[in-house]
């Protein structure tokens, strides 16, 4: 009964957009070059009739790149979105999305012009309701194919210059696991086996932060679009300190399942799962993408995992050295990149761990902070390609961008700490973010939360507001918590959720 339920429920709502926008992935579009689609308002690509925005080329600076990756014109990623289109709708004002339909991120309303800061709050500060209000949110996202976003199961040449598109439907949750196996997936190189690994466009250097940082605003921005519920806000885990993960509850994602180490309890939703882009190896021997089938149940075995490489989880003295550094990346800025805030906060283990005199360094066998994470849960998100189909991804870079926050607010770089050239492929300033349309830039991600129109409860206390500039925004707009969602939402999902745990008891 519940597929016709969710069926009738997400008929009523607006669509959601995403990329690759379903009305971009067509022959013509392709051939073209051309992302611009008509906004629903008032028929005219990119809203332009209304002064939404307009349908324009796409500039894409030269500045170098580092030599980690030494090709050009191989990958369709390259100098992002130009192998796809050359032309999409650039918004005016507080407009934003692939047709201008939508609002920048911290505005809201039919014309955007209603600023609202949202709070993101630890997960164990739910309310019983709200953490079951969460759950069947990302259930429901799971469950529901996306209506305006489909995905690319081919590279432009598998589809021959784009005469041939090779797309899947795709639910609207899966879409952003697509996302990040896309972004970071290995270049393929022609034939099977024959890859370069040395390339991550979100990854191991300097646009990790805010490229996740856009990740996590366009997430909660289709949920907000799939439930109806604006006030829908991504909460945090705060792992500091933690002497395992516990969130993995029944009550919150998942706990262990008693038949096996390495799989969920049937007591939660997230046990019926099916992973997709999980592969990785099996994608390179063959030489192709992910074609974003399922590949079995979520795995996770939280704290099996190798010691050597990870002896526990980031305590708040390691997490202090790393909001310390000054810099926000040095050297190569890759994984090899000393003293580096974006290098320790990512990957290397800070003083403390192993007793080990050597703080700070890059290119250590060891891992700590925000990789540590991902090693320990020993399973879905321990592989970076397929990471995201474990919605503890989500609990763990919503805290993850909260320290990157806080790094911000203390040291108030300016724009040119973010670096314009020589960085590894796709992490200079001016690169469009990949594989996002519409589009953003990396350097615009190296602002304050607050400019974009949220803040992290923990925070509010803790004085590391900025003496300038942002406090105003701190002073004039009231924190919007996450309140009710219309009662028929509501009790259509708890319905849901009910009828979930009892089919699975
Ligand atoms: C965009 O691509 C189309 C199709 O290949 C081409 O005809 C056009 O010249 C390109 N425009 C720009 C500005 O490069
Ligand atoms: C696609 O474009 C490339 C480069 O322009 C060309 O070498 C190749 O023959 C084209 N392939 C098809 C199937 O049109
Ligand atoms: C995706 O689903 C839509 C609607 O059911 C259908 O029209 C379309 O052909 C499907 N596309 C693909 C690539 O399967
Ligand atoms: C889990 O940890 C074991 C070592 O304890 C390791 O061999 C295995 O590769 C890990 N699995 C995953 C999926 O990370
Ligand atoms: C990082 O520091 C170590 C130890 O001082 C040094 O051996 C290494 O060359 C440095 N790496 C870079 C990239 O500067």
């Amino acid at each position: 009964m519940w597929p016709l339920l969710i069926t009738s429920f997400t008929l009523c709502l607006a669509p959601s957009y995403q990329q690759f926008p379903r009305l971009c992935a067509t022959r013509e579009a392709l051939r073209t070059k051309e992302c611009c689609p008509p906004w629903d308002g008032d028929g005219s690509a990119c809203g332009a009739s209304s002064g939404r925005g307009f349908c324009q080329d796409v500039q894409v600076p030269d500045f170098p790149d580092g030599p980690q990756y030494p090709f050009s014109g191989l990958d369709d990623r390259e100098r992002w979105p130009l192998v796809f289109y050359n032309r999409t709708c650039q918004c005016a004002g507080n407009f934003m999305g692939f047709n201008c339909a939508d609002c920048k991120f911290g505005y809201f309303g039919v014309n955007c012009n209603e600023r609202r800061e949202s709070l993101r709050r630890n997960i164990f500060h739910l309310s019983r309701a709200e953490r079951l209000r969460f759950i069947s949110y990302l259930n429901l996202a799971k469950h529901t194919v996306s209506a305006d976003y489909v995905v690319a199961t081919g590279t432009y040449r598998e589809m021959e210059n784009g005469s041939t598109p090779l797309f899947a439907n795709i639910s609207v949750y899966d879409v952003f696991v697509w996302m990040h196996y896309y972004v970071s997936r290995n270049a393929l190189l022609g034939g099977p086996g024959n890859v370069w690994t040395d390339v991550d466009f979100a990854h191991w250097a300097p646009a990790f932060l805010p490229w996740h940082r856009v990740y996590l605003l366009h997430w909660e921005h289709e949920i907000r679009k799939l439930t109806g519920d604006m006030s829908f806000i991504i909460p945090y885990w705060d792992w500091r300190d933690a002497s395992g993960c516990d969130v993995c509850t029944d009550e919150l994602m998942g706990g262990r399942s008693p038949l096996s180490p390495n799989l969920l309890s049937p007591g939660s939703v997230f046990s019926s799962w099916r992973v997709l882009c999980s592969q990785a190896e099996e994608y390179n021997e063959q030489g192709v993408l992910c074609d974003a089938r399922e590949e079995g149940p979520l795995l996770r075995n939280p704290g099996n995992h190798n010691r050597n490489i990870v002896e526990r989880l980031p305590t708040s003295a390691e997490v202090e050295f790393a909001l310390s550094l000054p810099n926000y990346d040095t050297g190569a800025m890759d994984r090899s990149a000393n003293m580096s805030f974006r290098n320790t906060m990512e990957v290397v283990e800070p003083p403390g761990g192993f007793g080990d005199p050597q703080t700070g360094l890059g290119n250590s066998p060891r891992m700590g902070m925000h990789a540590a994470l991902h090693v320990f849960m020993n399973g879905s998100m321990s592989s970076v390609q397929g990471s995201a189909n474990d919605p503890i991804f989500l609990l763990h870079h919503a805290f993850v961008d909260s320290i990157y926050e806080q790094w911000l607010r203390r040291h108030r770089p300016s724009l040119s700490q973010y670096p314009q050239s020589n960085a590894p492929v796709g992490h200079n300033s001016e690169y469009h973010m990949v594989p996002f349309l519409p589009l953003h830039r990396n350097r615009e991600y190296f602002i304050s939360s607050k400019d974009l129109g949220y803040e992290y409860s923990y925070l509010l206390d803790a004085g590391e507001f900025p003496q300038n500039g942002n406090v105003l925004y701190a002073a004039s707009f009231k924190p919007f918590i996450w309140l009710f969602p219309p009662v028929s939402a509501y009790s259509f999902l708890f319905s849901l959720h009910l009828h979930l745990k009892s089919s699975m008891l």
